[in-house]
């Protein structure tokens, strides 16, 4: 992908800038994120990250702050609600919202319809559309319950980015390493247009 800094900081005056609410969660594959952040960051997306308590034992706000320059959000009581309520504001300004990577514990409390956290909030109240990539060990793939829950969720409208076979966590390989960065970050310019 070509990078420059020169559109990062000067966007088309007549193209509007897209927003991407960009959720991370608690797999190793959160690495892999930070790609496909940097990637949209120089696209001129505004990208704004919201991570799950399992995402921060992987991958600190202060990274994806400084590759997306935005604040990142990680607790829907942090910011007190002036106007409007933080999961609200973001749901209502996203163009597009990613998850990836999406742990088996995200499909499954979005296809329940729950929202205990920020990003699950977000997910259930805005309008966007809805891009998830899975990142899991290959039993919890492969999983009925897992299965099930994206099967749900595909056939609810959201659009997924099915995980492929590769290195996953401990030496092992299988089916459940997430999409390659180009892969996602060209799927999000799609959904963008
Ligand atoms: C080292 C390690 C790696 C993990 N990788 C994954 C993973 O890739 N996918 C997954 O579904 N869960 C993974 N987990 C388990 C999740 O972190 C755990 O289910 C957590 O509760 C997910 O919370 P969240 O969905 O709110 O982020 C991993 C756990 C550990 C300790």
């Amino acid at each position: 992908m070509k990078r420059s800094h020169s559109r990062r900081n000067n966007p088309s005056p007549q193209k509007k800038r897209k927003t991407v609410i960009f959720g991370l969660t608690g797999s190793i594959a959160c690495y892999k994120a930070c790609d496909v952040i940097s990637n949209l960051a120089f696209e001129s997306c505004k990208v704004i990250c919201v991570l799950t308590q399992g995402a921060k034992q992987f991958i600190t706000p202060l990274t994806l702050a400084s590759l997306s320059g935005h604040p990142v959000y990680e607790d829907q009581f942090m910011e007190p609600p002036f106007s409007e309520p933080l999961h609200t504001r973001l749901a209502r300004e996203a163009d597009l919202v990613v998850i990836a990577p999406a742990t088996a514990n995200m499909i499954a409390k979005i296809a329940a319809g729950l929202a205990d956290d920020l990003l699950t909030s977000i997910v259930l109240a805005t309008r966007a559309d809805i891009l998830i990539a899975p990142a899991m060990n290959e039993q919890m793939w492969l999983n009925p319950f897992t299965q099930e829950n994206v099967r749900k969720l595909k056939q609810g409208g959201m659009h997924f980015i099915d995980p492929v076979r590769g290195h996953l966590v401990c030496q092992i390989e299988g089916v459940g390493h997430i999409a390659e960065a180009e892969i996602i970050t060209a799927q999000i310019k799609e959904l963008l247009k």
